[in-house]
Formats: C-alpha cells, structure tokens, sequence
C-alpha cells in the first residue's frame, strides 16, 4: 500500500514537523512528508524539510490567497494536511477541499485557551493565569473557525508550581511530538495510505501507539 502523502504548513521553528520527519522516515512507514509549506521565508521547518530531502514551498506571509495553496497541494497529491505551527488562517476554500483530511496540533486542550490570538506563549500564560492544574495537546480537524474543528486526540500535561510560560510549553511541546506522530499515523492506517473519507475516532488508536505517553498523564493526576 503506497504511504499517505502528507503535506506540512509550519510558520516557525519546526518541531513538530522534524517530529514527523523522524517518525515516517522508514520507506515501510505509513505515511511520507512529501512538501513542507512556510509563510515565513526564514521559518526553521524549511531549513529541516531541506535536511530532510523534503520539496519546499514559500507563501505570501499572510497566507496568500486559495487558488495557490491549492494547486501546491495537488501538485504533490497531498492526502492530508497537517498545520504544525502554522500562524495563518487557512483559506476557506482550502478547508473545503480538504476537509476532514486537514490536522492541527494546538498545545492546549481545546475548547479551552484556543481561538483567534491564542497561539504560542500566549496559550501558556493564559493557562498559568488561570490557575489550571492540567494542560495538554490537542489534535483537531481544521473548519473554517481557528481552534474549533472535531477534536481526535488529546493528551494532558501537568502543570507544576512555579512554572514559566517557557517551562510549560516545553513541557507541552514534548507530549505534541509524540501525540502528532501517533495521530498521523492512525490517519494513515486508517485511510488506507490514499487519503479518501474523513475519519474522526483516532484518538483510541493514537493513545495505543503512543503509549510512552502514560507516565506523564499519571503525572497530571498526583499534581493536580
Ligand atoms: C507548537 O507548540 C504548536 O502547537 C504551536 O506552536 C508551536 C510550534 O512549534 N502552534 P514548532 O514550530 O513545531 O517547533
């Protein structure tokens, strides 16, 4: 069976996608990274799709507009979508083609600390503020409204006193790069490695493969 085709959208450093890139390196893997989509010219995941072998491409910085970002995308017959620290707001259009087929990473658990504004440092301090004890990563289809889309998967962290906004997103950032993968994959099997209907119930069998994952959510509950 030929591997999902994956294309990734990332506005910063990359994490997530070298994530990816690690995880679905093997010519058995399920899924392959095939392009790696940047609205910033400077943005590290180009650098690591590079490393990587993987085909890159440069959007206007804010966004552009549908009709390129679609034919990029099937141009390299992408199956799936995957937004791994992508700042944009993806065009409506996009959406629609790809629905059910497009994933976000959103280091929060949504619904909570999610929505327009709410991205990077931010998300972590209005987390600490709020005096929540458990945070964590969220996995969701992309709809047409930021951070709102089916959730797939979820995974709590802890939060621990005394914390930083950095000293929490570093520690969410470490259960996205296992959590992401996890769910990619499951999207893969179950999609039968050519993309095709939407698929929402992942999160069972992404917990399954993920199971390194546990120590940190038995954490989250002695804490809280
Ligand atoms: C991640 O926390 C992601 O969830 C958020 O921005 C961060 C991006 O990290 N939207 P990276 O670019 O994948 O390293």
């Amino acid at each position: 069976m030929p591997p999902l085709r994956v294309a990734v959208l990332a506005s910063g450093h990359g994490s997530n996608l070298q994530a990816l890139l690690d995880a679905f390196a093997a010519p058995a893997a399920p899924a392959r990274i095939v392009l790696v989509i940047s609205n910033k010219a400077t943005a590290g995941a180009l650098a690591r799709a590079r490393g990587a072998g993987v085909a890159i491409a440069t959007i206007p910085e804010d966004g552009g507009d549908a009709d390129a970002l679609l034919a990029l995308l099937e141009r390299h017959e992408a199956g799936l979508v995957v937004l791994a620290g992508y700042l944009k707001r993806v065009p409506d259009r996009v959406v629609a083609a790809y629905r059910g087929r497009m994933l976000n990473v959103h280091p929060a658990l949504l619904p909570s600390f999610g929505g327009a504004g709410m991205y990077g440092r931010r998300v972590h301090e209005a987390v600490l503020a709020s005096g929540a004890r458990v945070t964590g990563v969220t996995v969701h289809l992309v709809d047409e409204q930021y951070d709102h889309g089916a959730i797939l998967a979820q995974w709590p962290v802890p939060v621990r006193p005394g914390d930083t906004a950095d000293a929490l997103a570093a520690r969410v950032l470490e259960a996205e790069h296992r959590l992401l993968p996890a769910v990619v994959a499951a999207f893969a099997r179950r999609s039968g490695g050519g993309g095709g209907e939407p698929r929402c119930s992942l999160a069972a069998e992404a917990f399954v493969s993920a199971p390194s994952l546990q120590p940190d959510f038995a954490d989250a509950l002695t804490t809280a």
